[in-house]
């Protein structure tokens, strides 16, 4: 690879200073983070039955379980406090479905913003051409984003059920030998859920980032050159993001400005945005 190549190969991965492949690596490394401390998670709950008769006690019952969240398959030996006899005791609650729907949004809109992101860079033409790669961006953007919406609800729904459920007060309510009064059940310590919350915080970050890329994607469609068209006719040269010099200040704030110099009539806000422009028209 000589110098030539070097620098063009640079002038391509200025597309990830423009707003749309900015947010679509964000968006890649969210949904990591989404799905990792979702998908990733395991947590345990410990709970103390002290018997009447001290021999058969346990007073440290550790629970174990993890991502998809089959509660119902959970189970634990607890002491009947009967002897050495014992029994299994289930946690209660099935929320593998809304756990794993949103582990695999974040995994699609993962795999997703990542080809987006390669196409961006490497494949800018074919994206162009017949504005095929902005409208089928646009529209998955949409869907992404009403999956992230609904998906993060859910899980954040069933995340608190969750909690609930494995609450060490809670599970001491499941054990037979608990209910009566002359043996003490209780709680050691309950799960972590700091990696579960911040799964949440990130599934609806992902939300905010693909519905606000939305209206960058809806930009390359070009849709809205038509009503820019009827308000000013300076849209022409907003024809492509990509096509553009990659030092130039990015394609939103070319409102033509630059032509405002020299024109005393024009309104006060555009000499104090631009610093330098209005010290040259009182020169
Ligand atoms: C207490 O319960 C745990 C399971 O959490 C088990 O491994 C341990 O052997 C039990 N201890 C006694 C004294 O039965």
């Amino acid at each position: 690879m000589d110098a030539a190549d070097q620098l063009a190969s640079m002038g391509t991965f200025q597309v990830l200073k423009l707003p749309l492949g900015f947010i679509r690596v964000l968006e890649w490394l969210f949904a990591i983070f989404a799905f990792a401390t979702c998908g990733g998670y395991s947590g345990q709950l410990r709970v103390s039955v002290d018997c009447m008769e001290k021999a058969s006690s346990n007073l440290s019952i550790g629970i174990d379980f993890a991502y998809p969240f089959r509660l119902h398959q959970v189970s634990f030996e607890a002491p009947a406090c009967e002897g050495i006899r014992r029994e299994r005791v289930f946690l209660i609650g099935d929320y593998s479905s809304s756990a794993e729907f949103f582990v695999t949004i974040a995994v699609f809109a993962f795999l997703y913003s990542l080809m987006a992101t390669i196409v961006y860079i490497f494949f800018q033409n074919k994206y162009r051409e017949n504005n095929r790669g902005p409208l089928i961006d646009f529209i998955v953007t949409v869907v992404f984003s009403f999956m992230w919406l609904v998906s993060s609800s859910a899980w954040a729904k069933a995340l608190s059920e969750v909690k609930i459920a494995t609450d060490p007060d809670e599970v001491q309510l499941l054990i037979p030998a608990c209910k009566l009064q002359t043996n003490k059940c209780g709680s050691v310590h309950g799960p972590r859920w700091s990696g579960l919350n911040t799964s949440v915080v990130f599934g609806f970050l992902n939300f905010v980032l693909w519905a606000g890329n939305i209206w960058f994607v809806f930009k390359e469609t070009g849709w809205h050159k038509g009503t820019t068209k009827l308000a000013g006719g300076a849209s022409e040269k907003q024809a492509g993001t990509f096509n553009q010099q990659p030092y130039n200040q990015g394609s939103f704030d070319q409102s033509g400005s630059y032509n405002t110099q020299g024109n005393m009539s024009q309104p006060s806000e555009y000499s104090q945005v631009g610093g330098p422009t209005s010290y040259s028209n009182q020169m």
